[in-house]
């Protein structure tokens, strides 16, 4: 029969022995790794959430042995048993190992509490683990004991815990908002529950407290944080999921450059107390037409260059048709510069050209200066020696340089090349993959035509103010009007964002006007919102950070749910727990819900 915690008492975890309990006698728990029987001796690898302990069980009487009793029960122990191990802690006696924070201390046991045994578990409890994800998630509970998760959640707990300290002592008041919400005015689709006191109605999990923390601003609480669930039934990928986490803030009487100030020092104080990491302050800055401009992406991965240029002008008179007709239709041609890439083989560069295609582009036209100076192209047969030559100069090409080239409207030019480029940064290795280059990107456009919806929507959300200088043009070119909205972009990922809000009403109303919201639209989905700033509105600005892409970052994980406990998978479900599921049909009836099955 297992044993009780009757009489036990742990005295800490097991690499957290220090140099006074030398010689004393102390009580570890834990699981036990490994135990190898040397005959009359076994040693244990005791392991919980700090680290490995080395126990040696050694038959005989007195101090520093176990007894008969004792060693059997030490011969027992498998891999994953739960143990409570009493002894005297000391130096080990044969090699130190190096790979162990404990490696030169061990404990000689004198009594066993076998406190659990255990299945042989599926998979080996081991770093780097080799185990497929499908089976780590399905048996998520053991997984979660692997050094690599271990440290992962500990350090996304500190992470929490530094951001909290920073933010409380800078005046931020820590409120929760409702997970139970009205439906709210952002991009992703929602999460919604149903009423079961009010048939037929729904709640929606929140995308995010955007409401309620301008509200809080509303009632005077200026400076807001919260570390909040969002909830977004979109499409997953490496760094999504359905269900993530926000560094949440609101400010009040705050301007654009208010928010960035605060937020880059929350980001240096993060950074040097869990990574020892000194960030450069300020931070670089760029508006967003640059970084389209210049990398093809709102959010660039600056740790590299060859960057984009617009070589429209140099190839307008071309009687290359993709170029011509891309220039007629009003889009532009870009290329990018692949230094030395020259001798790239003919199935790389279909390959690329199949890439780009991803991104909605018709191919890949390239140009290779080489060696001896002579050009292979797709294209220049089109060209004249003039034409082909002042293209080479535009875009600085030497010999050995490999050109690619999109031509197409802007937004497709700027996504193929944009991604191409990061694709190749990370194929030929441009960059320090342990640097950690920010970037805020900001005046990003205010709103972006929808062709499918035939009206503008709104890039950030509906709230966002538009810059200063550019208020005027909400009437007349509304596509023009830049945003007073900014991005924190780390690495190429986009790990924040947020905006200035408008506080002004005749501004909100142009804004619903251009987006086609009807006053009755508009007061039916947030007219609480609208109520509130009736009665008198501070002017307020915000940022969310998405603090698992942090973590990620943080810790050089490719993945989001190498730093989430228990997430879900591409089908947003959860392999452990196997939600999403069916329901009692009782339960479907007391909500008034039928379910309709699809002709599929
Ligand atoms: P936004 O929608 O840009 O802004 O979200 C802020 C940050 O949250 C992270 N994020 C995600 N992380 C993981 N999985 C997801 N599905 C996911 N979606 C977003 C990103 C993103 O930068 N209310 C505004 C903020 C504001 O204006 O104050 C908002 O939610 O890192
Ligand atoms: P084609 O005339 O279709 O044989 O194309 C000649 C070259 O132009 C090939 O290398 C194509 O990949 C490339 N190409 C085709 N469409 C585009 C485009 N929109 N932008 C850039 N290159 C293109």
């Amino acid at each position: 029969m297992a044993g009780s915690m009757k009489g036990l008492k742990r005295s800490c975890r097991c690499a957290e022995v220090t140099e006074e309990m030398l010689g004393k006698r102390i009580t570890l728990m834990g699981w036990v790794q490994k135990s190898r029987n040397k005959g009359g001796i076994i040693f244990v690898d005791l392991r919980d959430r700090s680290g490995i302990m080395q126990i040696i069980f050694e038959n005989g009487e007195g101090e520093r042995f176990i007894d008969e009793k004792g060693f059997e029960a030490a011969e027992s122990l498998r891999s994953e048993f739960v143990i409570a191990v009493t002894g005297v802690l000391e130096k080990r006696a044969g090699g130190v190992n190096e790979g162990l924070v404990t490696g030169d201390r061990e404990l000689r046991a004198e009594s066993l509490t076998i406190l659990s045994e255990a299945d042989t578990p599926p998979f080996p409890i081991e770093a780097d683990s080799k185990t497929r994800e499908e089976l780590r998630l399905k048996y998520r509970y053991l997984d979660l004991r692997r050094p690599d998760l271990t440290r992962n959640l500990m350090f996304r707990s500190a992470v929490a815990g530094s951001i909290r300290h920073f933010l409380l002592e800078e005046g931020f008041l820590e409120i929760e908002t409702p997970i139970l919400n009205k439906s709210t005015p952002e991009g992703a689709r929602d999460y919604l529950v149903p009423s079961r006191i009010h048939p037929g109605t729904f709640y929606a999990l929140p995308q995010s407290p955007q409401l309620f923390k301008q509200i809080l601003m509303c009632s005077g609480y200026d400076r807001y944080f919260q570390i909040a669930k969002c909830f977004r039934d979109e499409d997953l990928r490496a760094d999504r999921q359905p269900e993530f986490t926000q560094v949440d803030m609101e400010l009040s009487f705050v301007d654009v450059d208010d928010v960035i100030e605060v937020n880059e020092r929350l980001l240096k104080y993060v950074f040097k107390e869990n990574l020892g990491m000194d960030i450069q302050l300020p931070m670089q800055r760029i508006t967003w037409q640059e970084a389209m401009d210049r990398y093809g992406s709102d959010k660039p991965d600056v740790r590299f260059g060859m960057e984009l240029k617009d070589v429209s002008k140099t190839v307008k008179d071309s009687e290359f048709a993709v170029f011509k007709n891309a220039l007629e239709a009003g889009g532009s041609v870009r290329g990018i510069n692949v230094k030395g890439q020259a001798g790239m083989p003919r199935k790389k560069i279909d390959h690329y050209t199949e890439f780009v295609k991803d991104y909605g582009a018709k191919g890949l036209a390239y140009l290779a200066v080489q060696e001896d100076g002579s050009i292979k192209s797709s294209f220049t047969k089109f060209l004249t020696e003039e034409q082909t030559a002042a293209l080479v100069a535009a875009m600085e090409g030497e010999k050995g340089d490999l050109l690619f080239f999109a031509a197409d409207k802007n937004k497709v030019v700027w996504d193929a090349l944009g991604n191409l480029r990061v694709k190749l940064g990370a194929d030929l290795e441009l960059y320090d993959k342990n640097e950690f280059r920010f970037l805020w990107v900001t005046e990003f456009p205010l709103l972006e035509w929808d062709d499918e919806e035939n009206r503008y929507v709104a890039v950030h959300h509906p709230f966002t103010m538009p810059m200063d200088e550019d208020i005027a043009l909400l009437d007349s070119d509304p596509g023009k009007v830049r945003a007073k909205a900014y991005d924190c972009v780390l690495n190429g990922v986009e790990l924040g964002g947020g905006s200035v809000r408008i506080h002004q009403g005749d501004i909100q109303e142009k804004m619903f006007d251009q987006l086609g919201i009807s006053r009755e639209d508009a007061h039916e989905k947030f007219g609480f919102l609208l109520d509130a700033f009736r009665y008198g509105v501070p002017p307020h600005a915000g940022l969310a950070f998405g603090f698992d892409r942090m973590v990620m970052l943080m810790l050089g994980c490719d993945n989001i749910r190498e730093v989430i406990a228990f997430p879900k998978v591409k089908d947003a479900s959860c392999l452990m727990s196997e939600a999403p599921s069916v329901v009692e049909p009782s339960q479907l009836e007391e909500l008034g819900i039928a379910i309709v099955k699809s002709e599929e």
